[in-house]
């Protein structure tokens, strides 16, 4: 029997990350610190890859008939850890999140309709307009003193003045931002998708990772909101396997299945059997190692906004809600239209350009906390050398 307890070290190996020969650790010059993907360094979950190397020694390669335990093993994980029964036949596997994005906009909208998009946002959603001869509507979170929002009367007028609105592409919760909606957004998402003929495509891929003080609440839990409301999601973010390509678009409600169905399956591709296998192991015995793992990134966000208002206090930057993501607003530095190769070039540093994300992302860089302790100081330390003083502006 596995437990999985105790297992997680916050220790980084770069030499054997950089072996490993992930895209996070490889393009770089040795002198970088890679902080640009959305991806942690605490991985593997050691159960995990105990059971994949049983399978590579067996020489398991063949087709595989693993879409049951795939589904099962979701809804049991989603039901623990996020209070959503997931029915496991209304689950589709899957090869990627952003596949299906694609599928979803294949299948819920026509040419020439529109899709929003809580912008800045992840920066492959935008590539939606350009690849799918759909329109995208940009919905601007908002910034104040507190930190970003989504504004719902925004969200309206948006719908009202656009008819041809048939998808709106949540990001709960939100990468770059951190930002989690509430049950009552949710609940006024929900009644104005209904409103309006909406569908819901809520990508909660970055759900684990939600800390003491806020909840996430799947959109699909929130009432009425099943027939409007496909979830896509996968363990990837949680379990750091995004190479091994497994992932879900799962439903609440049979007409929407069936509609979603209507595209051609192969559009959908098949899952890996390893991805497929490390997704059910993690999501079946990894509860322990990921609490163990999101107490760590909480800890993370509070010593990085600690040292950042003490050291460098020109940053201006929100305590994220969820996600292992940081975004640094370096304005007051004017860093130009390439905030992340600006801010590498002072520090060896690399975070992701914010003006990729779209409009809110001018100035800013994505920064991942993902990693150990020391590294983050140490990226902490570097952010301090490069940046502190305004000699240094
Ligand atoms: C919000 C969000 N959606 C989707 C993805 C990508 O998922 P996949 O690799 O399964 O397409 C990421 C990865 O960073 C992400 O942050």
């Amino acid at each position: 029997m596995f437990t999985g307890r105790h297992l997680l070290t916050d220790h980084v190996e770069v030499e054997r990350k950089i072996a490993s020969g992930g895209y996070k650790w490889t393009p770089l010059a040795p002198e970088v610190i890679p902080a640009f993907v959305a991806e942690h360094d605490l991985g593997p979950f050691p159960v995990m890859q105990e059971k994949l190397r049983e399978v590579v020694e067996l020489g398991g390669f063949g087709y595989h008939l693993g879409a049951e335990a795939f589904a099962e093993a979701f809804s049991g994980w989603w039901s623990r850890r996020h209070g959503w029964d997931a029915d496991p036949a209304l689950v589709v596997p899957n090869t990627s999140v952003l596949q299906g994005v694609w599928a979803s906009v294949e299948a819920f909208t026509n040419l020439g309709d529109a899709v929003v998009l809580p912008t800045p946002v992840y920066f492959p959603f935008h590539d939606i307009g350009p690849t799918t001869g759909r329109r995208v509507v940009e919905w601007q979170l908002v910034r104040d003193s507190e930190g970003w929002h989504h504004d719902l009367d925004d969200l309206e007028l948006l719908l009202v003045q656009d008819p041809g609105i048939r998808l709106l592409l949540l990001c709960h919760p939100h990468n770059p931002t951190g930002k989690v909606l509430t049950p009552a957004q949710l609940t006024r998402i929900v009644e104005l998708a209904i409103e309006h003929d909406v569908i819901i495509a809520s990508d909660e891929i970055h759900a684990d990772f939600t800390y003491p003080g806020n909840k996430h609440v799947p959109t699909a839990t929130i009432p009425g909101a099943a027939p409007v409301t496909v979830t896509l999601t996968s363990g990837i973010k949680t379990f750091a396997i995004g190479g091994l390509r497994a992932s879900v678009a799962a439903f609440a409600d049979e007409r929407l299945l069936a509609r979603f169905n209507q595209i051609p399956t192969n559009l959908l591709g098949g899952q890996n059997r390893l991805g497929s296998l490390a997704a059910v192991v993690g999501w079946n015995h990894g509860d322990d190692w990921v609490d163990e793992l999101v107490a760590l990134f909480d800890r993370h966000r509070h010593h990085l906004l600690d040292r950042l208002a003490n050291e460098l206090p020109d940053i201006r930057v929100h305590m994220p809600e969820s996600t292992f993501l940081a975004w640094l607003d370096l304005s007051s530095y004017e860093p130009g239209d390439r905030p992340g190769s600006w801010l590498r070039n002072r520090t060896n540093v690399l975070g992701k350009d914010g003006p990729l994300f779209g409009s809110g992302g001018e100035g800013h860089v994505r920064l991942t906390f993902g990693t150990s302790t020391a590294m983050l100081d140490q990226i902490l330390d570097r952010l301090v050398a490069g940046l502190g003083g305004s000699g240094n502006r």
